[in-house]
């Protein structure tokens, strides 16, 4: 009698023990939190867990779009791997849109039991564009523009003095042209004066210097 109720007792503990078993809970491995990816990047996200038996797994994802949440199942053959008791489902997105953002998340389906894992939040982001809409050829000419800028600030200030002491040169040239007719007693532009005549009339001598006749159209007199 005192062995029979002991071993309805044994039977029950057992049946628990291996109910306890089969229906053991299933620990949800940590998700990363979020993942940002750049536009026409490729993705994945994953979902890990451990115990639970035979488990069902499917992707699902929460959008939020145009001020609406959608609920979406993912129909994607998720892979699995496992190692020490944890099995992951890989989820993997290829070229991923701006409107690929959203919560991914694991369906778990046991014996009408459904568990949701946390999920991962994707953020596919457009990366920085450039600060100004400029094509490259723009740019080049804008370097050239900048190269020749740089060339003109070098050479300027160079070529001004140069002009300047040219014109120095030319003024103090004026100068002492200027001079030399103050001698003679008369402007520099006044060249057909008496005086030159008398000058020339002088030079038409006999005895007049070959030398000294550059420059000056004089017909020499015939005896
Ligand atoms: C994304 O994955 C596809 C196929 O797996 C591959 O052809 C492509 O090169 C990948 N793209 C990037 C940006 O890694
Ligand atoms: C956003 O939703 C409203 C109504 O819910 C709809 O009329 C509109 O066309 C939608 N806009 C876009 C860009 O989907
Ligand atoms: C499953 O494979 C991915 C890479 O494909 C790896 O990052 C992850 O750690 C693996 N999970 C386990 C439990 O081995
Ligand atoms: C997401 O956007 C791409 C283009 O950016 C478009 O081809 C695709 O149909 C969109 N998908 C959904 C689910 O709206
Ligand atoms: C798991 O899925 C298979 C087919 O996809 C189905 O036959 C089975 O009943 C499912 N198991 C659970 C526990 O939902
Ligand atoms: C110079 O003087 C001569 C005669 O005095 C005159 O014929 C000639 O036109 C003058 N030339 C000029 C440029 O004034």
């Amino acid at each position: 009698m005192f062995s029979f109720t002991l071993f309805i007792l044994l039977a029950y503990l057992l049946t628990y023990l291996l109910y306890v078993v089969a229906t053991q809970e299933i620990h949800l491995d940590k998700d990363i939190p979020a993942i940002h990816v750049p536009i026409n990047h490729n993705a994945s996200v994953k979902c890990c867990f451990s115990g639970g038996g035979e488990v069902n797994v499917s992707w699902a994802v929460y959008k939020v779009h145009n001020r609406t949440s959608s609920y979406t199942n993912l129909n994607n053959k998720a892979l699995k791997n496992s190692s020490n008791g944890i099995v992951c489902h890989n989820h993997a997105l290829n070229w991923v849109q701006l409107n690929d953002t959203g919560l991914y998340l694991c369906n778990l389906l046991r014996k009408g039991e459904e568990l949701k894992t946390h999920g991962t939040y994707l953020h596919v982001y457009r990366p920085i564009e450039k600060f100004l809409p400029i094509s490259e050829s723009a740019k080049n000419n804008i370097l050239t523009m900048e190269g020749v800028l740089l060339l003109l600030s070098v050479l300027i200030p160079g070529i001004c003095q140069l002009a300047k002491a040219k014109t120095q040169n030319n003024l103090d040239r004026k100068r002492v042209k200027e001079e030399e007719n103050l001698y003679e007693g008369l402007n520099l532009d006044e060249c057909n004066s008496t005086y030159h005549q008398i000058q020339r009339s002088q030079r038409q001598g006999p005895y007049q210097d070959v030398g000294c006749l550059i420059d000056e159209d004089i017909q020499l007199e015939k005896p």
